[in-house]
């Protein structure tokens, strides 16, 4: 059975104001359901593990959000992190807690903030990844690119591995330029890498042993004290310590080199959840196209009110009644003390936006 270790980092700041510091979107339900992101990605897990084998890596601000949300698993597997040190300090520390458990583990990492139509296929890609975790590979999804997006990791897939599915990955190249990236497309030869993994624990740490010695390290200190009345001083030394880095660039690029990677090419309905404008594109729309996200098929509908609107992005987050009348295209998303109004196509660039407000302070 899989151990699901499930990252809710990142604070999602192209779908201000909505994902706040204090809110991120793992926490809201932007699922076209009641479920916030987190709840579905536990959800989506259900026939492949159990809830006492879940695990959440969070942050110190939002461990009792999380334990809320997710009321079935145990308050001890959200694993806490003092201040964020990016993916690969989050996914090893939840694999060494794993491994004192069980050295042989196979636990699969998923991202909370994406959006998965497919259940069954999801499930059968995941399985099928086990099967190349066993083998000792560090297991990815791979979904076939339909842009030159550079905020992806790119899989040049190579060979079959045995009769099923799975192929190896001779190149894994974490966001590349636009150029790069174009060329991979038109070559048809490489997959996006989809940000979830499967593997087991040994493999992955001694992988991270022979890459990332200090990280290793550090990791290995924390997890000797795991669940100790020693856990939270060592935490607090060692953690700030640990390499800020991405688990794509500090260990999935090099292990792809030395032929440690393997794939599962999968069509699921997967999509990161980054912006307003994509969010629009995945959930259902009205005969018009607006999309009221968050909202669907609730009784709160009535917090909107559309006239002679098209393709409309409307986030209504306040309570207020939000009415629009005679626009296109545009993203609307009230909360309690901001709003935002801005054409879809420059849903992107909320990102600037923001970093604008944080220089204004
Ligand atoms: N707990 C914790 N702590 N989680 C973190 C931290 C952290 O410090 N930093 C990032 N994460 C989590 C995020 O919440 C997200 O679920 C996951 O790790 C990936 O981090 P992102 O910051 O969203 O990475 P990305 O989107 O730029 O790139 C990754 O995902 C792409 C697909 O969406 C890479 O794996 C790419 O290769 C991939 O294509
Ligand atoms: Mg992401």
């Amino acid at each position: 059975m899989l151990y699901g270790v499930v990252l809710a980092g990142g604070t999602g700041t192209r779908l201000w104001p909505l994902s706040r510091a204090g809110h991120p979107k793992f926490l809201h339900p932007l699922t076209g359901t009641e479920a916030s992101l987190l709840q579905a990605t536990v959800d989506r897990l259900d026939t492949l593990t159990s809830p006492d084998r879940v695990f959440v890596v969070t942050g110190v601000a939002h461990a009792a959000a999380v334990s809320r949300q997710l009321s079935a698993v145990p308050d001890e597997n959200v694993l806490v992190e003092p201040s964020p040190r990016d993916s690969c300090a989050a996914i090893a520390l939840a694999a060494a807690v794993i491994a004192r458990r069980d050295p042989e583990a196979i636990m699969g990492s998923f991202a909370s903030d994406h959006l998965i139509a497919d259940k069954e296929a999801f499930t059968g890609v995941i399985r099928q990844a086990m099967e190349g975790a066993r083998q000792g590979l560090l297991m990815t999804l791979g979904i076939t690119p339909t842009r030159p997006e550079t905020g992806y990791g790119y899989l040049q897939c190579g060979g079959a591995i045995g009769d099923g599915p799975q192929l190896t990955v001779e190149e894994f190249k974490e966001k590349p330029t636009y150029e790069v990236a174009e060329g991979y497309v038109k070559s048809g030869g490489y997959l996006w890498n989809a940000g979830m993994f499967v593997w087991r624990v040994d493999a992955f740490l001694a992988e991270l042993h022979r890459q990332q010695p200090q990280l290793a390290a550090g990791i290995s200190r924390i997890a000797a004290v795991w669940g100790t009345a020693e856990q939270e001083e060592v935490m607090g030394d060692v953690w700030p310590t640990l390499p800020k880095i991405s688990v794509d660039y500090a260990v999935m690029e090099g292990a792809a080199a030395v032929g440690r990677v393997g794939t599962v090419p999968g069509d699921f309905g997967w999509n990161d959840v980054g912006d307003f404008h994509t969010l629009g594109e995945v959930l259902t729309a009205d005969q018009a196209g607006n999309v009221v996200v968050g909202h669907q098929g609730s009784s709160e509908k009535h917090t909107v009110l559309l006239r002679d609107t098209e393709s409309l992005v409307v986030v209504p987050s306040s309570g207020r009644l939000v009415a629009a009348m005679g626009v296109r295209d545009l993203v609307i998303v009230d909360t309690p003390d901001a709003v935002l109004v801005c054409p879809r196509e420059r849903a992107q660039e909320v990102k600037q936006l923001v970093d604008h407000l944080k220089e204004l302070g």
